[in-house]
């Protein structure tokens, strides 16, 4: 599988503020991650691509002489929104296509009390230097892309800036932050965040992205007769919800040669066969464990036996697409029986495929991915427009489709 996208966000942020040289091996070159990275490179950042690995030297940004570009990606703009805020120098950061509609209210509302000067006018976000103090902020929902803003802001601020989550989500940033020899503290579900502590440079080689995987995980286990295995898979328990809930729906998943690749993060081995999956009930803190991972999860739960519920799971209107509509939507359009909620969904086991064969992505990676892997477990040829968004998380999805033909 590709690199870790989250991962590799991260690893070109802080290899780009850290002192000395960091390498990243295994980068994945997709369009979030290049965003990321072209918009570093407007900040000045000195980021080579050799031939197998990127390598940052990093020092301090000068101010961009153009407005950076997010794209489609929400981890960049709100990651980099978090680095902006604390610059010594003005700056403008705009994005694209569904991004534009999707919230940032919460994010500026944080970086706004810890002193951030950010105006959102037609799309762009205006930065203005300002004097930053640290805070104590309990976080509304559970999202990693805004602690992981106020993390960064708060690595330029004086003193401590504490934050409570109400439900912990993907911790990466901390990890990583203390990987590169900085001081996150962790407990429970409080973070505490050491201002103007210098990171040092890394060596890293990426790990396989869980959430790629995710899509190969729930194929193999649907297909007849397919037994796969998926190697250096990264299996931070903030990220294998999905994992554990297929195995409670009687997915065979074997999780071979875990070892840890610096404090706070594993890889394995994942091994899946064939399975035949029952019905499962999806509720509480395990929905933020698999956020990304509901598009894969309705495949499965289209082909258990019995009717699963999801509940819960309201942040899914706030991804790339509205996904509890557009997923029900796509499936429902081939003959399954998907009824939406408020905050999740009722999928029905089983579906009436019909004659219909042209389905939309929404412009979402993760939808478009899901339906092409229901087309090939149901074997119904199927047109999928505007596919191309798939390249946001993973360029090459139909190459690897081919090991099930
Ligand atoms: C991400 C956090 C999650 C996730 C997204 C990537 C990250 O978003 O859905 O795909 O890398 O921090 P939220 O922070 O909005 O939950």
């Amino acid at each position: 599988m590709p690199a870790d996208k989250s991962i590799s966000h991260r690893a070109l942020i802080l290899g780009a503020i850290a002192n000395g040289q960091t390498q990243i091996k295994n980068f994945s070159f997709n369009n979030a991650c290049r965003a990321t990275l072209n918009c570093l490179k407007d900040l000045g950042a000195d980021i080579k691509n050799l031939s197998n690995k990127v390598v940052i030297n990093g020092h301090d940004f000068l101010q961009p002489k153009k407005i950076l570009n997010a794209q489609t990606s929400g981890t960049t703009l709100r990651l980099m929104l978090g680095l902006l805020a604390a610059q010594k120098f003005p700056s403008q950061i705009k994005c694209i296509g569904s991004l534009k509609k999707r919230p940032m209210s919460k994010l500026l509302e944080a970086l706004r009390k810890m002193g951030a000067k950010i105006t959102l006018r037609d799309g762009t976000f205006f930065i203005e230097p300002s004097q930053l103090s640290p805070i104590e902020y309990k976080m509304p929902v559970p999202s990693a892309q805004i602690k992981s803003a106020v993390i960064l802001t708060s690595l330029f601020c004086s003193g401590t800036t504490k934050i409570i989550e109400p439900i912990k989500s993907r911790n990466h940033t901390e990890t990583m932050i203390n990987y590169f020899g900085g001081k996150v503290f962790c407990h429970d579900n409080k973070i505490l965040c050491v201002g103007h502590q210098s990171l040092i440079g890394k060596k890293m080689n990426l790990p396989a992205d869980t959430s790629s995987a995710a899509f190969f995980i729930v194929l193999a286990l649907v297909f007849p007769g397919a037994h796969i295995i998926l190697r250096n898979v990264l299996v931070n328990p903030r990220r294998t919800g999905l994992i554990r809930v297929l195995q409670k729906m009687g997915a065979k998943i074997f999780i071979n040669n875990q070892h840890e690749i610096y404090p706070g993060e594993d890889v394995a081995d994942i091994e899946v066969c064939s399975s035949q999956l029952k019905s499962i009930q999806i509720c509480g803190d395990i929905v933020v464990d698999m956020i990304d991972e509901f598009p894969a999860f309705i495949v499965a739960a289209l082909f258990a036996k019995g009717t699963s519920i999801v509940k819960n799971a309201r942040q899914l209107k706030f991804k790339e697409s509205d996904r509890i509509m557009t997923a029900t939507e796509e499936f429902n359009r081939l003959g399954a029986k998907i009824k939406p909620t408020s905050d999740g969904m009722i999928i029905e086991g089983g579906f009436d495929l019909n004659k219909n064969c042209e389905v939309f992505s929404h412009g979402d990676h993760r939808i478009a991915m899901s339906l092409a892997i229901f087309a090939i477990a149901a074997n119904k040829e199927l047109v999928i427009n505007d596919a191309q968004c798939i390249d946001d998380s993973f360029p090459g999805f139909f190459d690897y489709l081919d090991i099930f033909f």
